[in-house]
């Protein structure tokens, strides 16, 4: 995945030295988990595709990615540590990274009809991945997700609510991520409904983990500042029920995720694995 991201870095930087390209590269060259396209690719693999779908989780790796660009703004969460490095705006400034954001947007369209050319998929078939990526990435799903994220800070919400907004927010580009992944793979469409349904289930444990290691970890394990979510006063999985709980929600989450799977048919380890990491993971 880092190599197939380096390559489209050295693309934008072979464009020129324009700062605008140079912060798009440096929020992709940063190390981050990679966990979405992990999730496509089990999902591909595990579900009879054989081609080298790589490609394709990079495409979801740069909305992401540009999530967090965003996520980092003076005018949203107001952070200065992302992936262990100074965030983008820290690094260059706030109208450099904001555009770079956008524009990321664009390049992940251009990544994700490469992708589908390598795998030599028809028309109909990344057309699907495509709605599935962007209706994730918009109002319906991780945009309107983060506004209301915004919108609840300092106030206190049901935990229904905070639910909503943490399935749109993280949950939808995981979700989309795991979907794509079948239809890459060409997936029955039963098959597919089935992998949605793990997908939404470790969306959500995804942002619950991320809530609970907001609070118990370390700026250093992170990689971005620990202790964020109190100092905004965000409500919180961790905030409504404490860490203790918030963790075993998350792992009955993880392995409803599982059981779905298994509900449908489908033998994929290591898409319980993931489902096993999400709850485990310390960053
Ligand atoms: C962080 O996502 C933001 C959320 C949506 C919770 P990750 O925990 O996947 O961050 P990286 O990509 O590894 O940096
Ligand atoms: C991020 O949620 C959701 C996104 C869509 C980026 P957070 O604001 O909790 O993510 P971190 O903790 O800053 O990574
Ligand atoms: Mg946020
Ligand atoms: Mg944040
Ligand atoms: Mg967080």
């Amino acid at each position: 995945m880092n190599r197939e991201l380096e390559r489209w870095c050295a693309n934008l930087e072979a464009d020129g030295a324009d700062p605008v390209n140079q912060a798009i590269a440096y929020s992709l060259r940063a190390p981050g988990k990679r966990f979405r396209p992990a999730v496509l690719l089990a999902a591909y693999t595990e579900l009879g595709g054989t081609g080298d779908a790589v490609e394709l989780g990079a495409a979801v790796e740069v909305v992401h990615t540009y999530s967090l660009v965003h996520d980092d703004l003076p005018c949203m969460d107001d952070d200065d540590l992302r992936r262990g490095h100074p965030t983008t705006h820290c690094q260059f400034d706030v109208p450099t990274a904001t555009q770079a954001g956008y524009q990321m947007v664009a390049l992940s369209a251009r990544v994700l009809a490469a992708g589908a050319a390598r795998l030599g998929l028809d028309t109909e078939v990344w057309g699907a991945m495509a709605r599935e990526l962007y209706r994730a990435a918009g109002a319906a799903g991780m945009v309107g997700g983060q506004v209301l994220d915004i919108e609840a800070e300092g106030k206190e919400i049901t935990l229904d609510e905070l639910e909503r907004i943490h399935r749109a927010k993280t949950g939808a580009l995981i979700t989309a991520s795991a979907v794509m992944g079948a239809i890459a793979a060409q997936a029955e469409d039963g098959t597919v409904e089935g992998i949605r349904a793990y997908g939404e289930h470790i969306g959500l444990a995804f942002q619950i983990v991320d809530d609970v290691l907001d609070q118990t970890g370390t700026s250093d394990e992170l990689g971005k500042t620990a202790g964020k979510d109190a100092l905004r006063l965000k409500p919180t999985f961790a905030t409504l029920l404490g860490t203790d709980a918030a963790n075993e929600e998350a792992r009955q989450h993880a392995s409803r995720a599982v059981d779905l799977l298994r509900a449908h048919g489908l033998d994929c380890s290591i898409l319980e694995g993931l489902a096993t990491f999400i709850v485990e993971r310390k960053r």
